[in-house]
C-alpha cells in the first residue's frame, strides 16, 4: 500500500543530522539547561520555542481564532488575495517549504492556488502537528507529494531530496506565515533568514508575514485577550515544567502579563509573580519577589523599513509586498535570494 506521506526523518537524520522524532517520555536537555539558567538571571526569562509543547500548540491554535488577535485573520485575507497572483509572479515552482507549520491551514489557500507545485514540506518541531497536518493535506491534495519534516527550524536543517522527477528551474518557494519573524530578535531575524536562503538554495524565494502594528489600542488586547486564552497559553509554561523538569510552580501564584514597548517596538509577555515565594525545579530553588517576572516571549513589530533592511542583509531583496489597508500594516512580501 503507498503510504499517505513520506517521513522524511529517517533517512535525513542518518544523513545529516536533523533532529529526530523524540519520545514523548525524553526530556529535552536544552529545555532543562534553557530554564535553569534563565531562572537564574537578574530578569529572569525562558525562549519562547518552549510555550510550544503539545498543549502550547493547541493554545495558539485557539489564540488565532480569538476575536482580538488579528494577525491570523489578516494575513488570511492578504494571502486570499495575492494567492491568484502568485502562479504567474514566481510561475514553474516545484516545492513549497513551509517555515514552522502549525496547523497549515493558510497553506491550503497557496496549494489551490499554484497548479505547478509537486511538493509540500512542511518543517515543524511539533511532531503530533506536523502528523495531523501532513496526513490531511495528502488527503486533500493527492497528487501533491508530502514530505514533512520534524525539526527546529531556527537550527540548520536539510530538505529532502527531490527525486529525479523534479523540475524545479525556479528554485523553492519558502513560506514563513504568521509574523513569526516577530518573535525573533533583530540579530537573531537576519541569522534566521540568511540561513532559510542557505537551506531553499539558488533562486529561491520567500513568502513571508510581518506585522508593523504599534497601536497599543489593539496590541494589548491581542495579547491579553478577554477570554484568557493568551493567559493560558503563557501560563502552560509553568505546567509543562512542574511535568517535565520536576517543577513545583503553583500557577496561581502567577499571572500574565501582556507589555508594550514602543522603543523596541514589540509587545513583550510576561508571568508576574503575585507574592514573594521561591519555587524548586530540578532540585534547584530560585526566589521570586513580590511583582517579578519572567519574561517568556517577544513579539517585534518591524516597520517596513525595518524588516527590509534586515532581509538586504540576509541577501534577499524584495520583488513584491501586499499591505493591509487597515489599522494593522500587516504586510506579506516576496522576497527573492539575491545569491
Ligand atoms: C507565533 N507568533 C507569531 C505569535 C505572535 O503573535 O507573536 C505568538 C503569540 N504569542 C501570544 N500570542 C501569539
Amino acid at each position: 500500500m503507498k503510504p499517505e506521506f513520506q517521513w522524511a526523518n529517517a533517512e535525513l537524520s542518518a544523513r545529516y543530522n536533523v533532529t529526530p522524532l523524540t519520545p514523548a517520555f525524553r526530556v529535552d536537555p536544552q529545555f532543562e539547561a534553557d530554564v535553569l539558567e534563565g531562572l537564574d538571571d537578574d530578569q529572569k526569562h525562558i525562549p519562547s520555542i518552549w510555550l510550544y509543547d503539545r498543549r502550547g500548540s493547541e493554545l495558539f491554535e485557539e489564540i488565532t481564532e480569538v476575536a482580538e488577535y488579528y494577525p491570523t485573520r489578516t494575513e488570511t485575507r492578504l494571502l486570499a488575495g495575492l494567492a491568484p497572483e502568485l502562479e504567474s509572479e514566481i510561475g514553474g515552482v516545484h516545492s513549497l517549504v513551509e517555515i514552522g507549520s502549525g496547523s497549515s491551514r493558510k497553506t491550503r489557500l497557496l496549494l489551490a492556488a499554484l497548479g505547478s507545485l509537486g511538493r509540500y514540506v512542511p518543517v515543524d518541531i511539533s511532531s503530533d502537528f506536523l502528523r495531523a497536518a501532513a496526513a490531511g493535506l495528502a488527503r486533500d491534495f493527492p497528487s501533491l507529494s508530502v514530505q514533512p519534516v520534524v525539526a527546529d527550524f531556527t537550527q540548520p536543517f536539510a530538505l529532502p531530496s527531490a527525486g529525479r522527477d523534479a523540475v524545479d528551474s525556479a528554485g523553492n518557494l519558502g513560506f514563513f506565515p504568521g509574523s513569526t519573524i516577530g518573535n525573533f530578535t533583530p540579530d537573531a531575524a537576519v541569522a534566521l533568514m540568511a540561513q532559510l536562503g542557505r537551506t531553499l538554495g539558488p533562486r529561491s524565494r520567500l513568502l513571508i508575514g510581518v506585522d508593523t502594528t504599534q497601536d497599543p489600542a489593539l496590541l494589548i488586547p491581542a495579547y491579553d485577550d478577554a477570554a484568557g486564552v493568551t493567559a493560558e497559553f503563557n501560563l502552560n509554561l509553568l505546567d509543562r515544567i512542574n511535568r517535565e523538569l520536576e517543577g513545583a510552580f503553583d500557577r496561581r501564584d502567577f499571572r500574565h502579563l501582556a507589555r508594550h514597548d514602543p522603543h523596541q517596538g514589540r509587545i513583550e509577555m510576561h508571568l508576574v509573580s503575585r507574592r514573594a515565594h521561591e519555587v524548586r525545579v530540578r532540585g534547584r530553588t530560585f526566589a521570586f519577589a513580590e511583582g517579578e517576572t519572567i519574561h517568556t516571549e517577544n513579539c517585534y513589530k518591524y516597520s517596513p523599513g525595518q524588516f527590509l533592511r534586515m532581509a538586504h542583509a540576509a541577501q534577499w531583496r524584495c520583488e513584491r509586498s501586499w499591505q493591509d489597508g487597515g489599522r494593522t500594516g500587516f504586510t506579506v512580501y516576496l522576497l527573492r535570494r539575491e545569491a
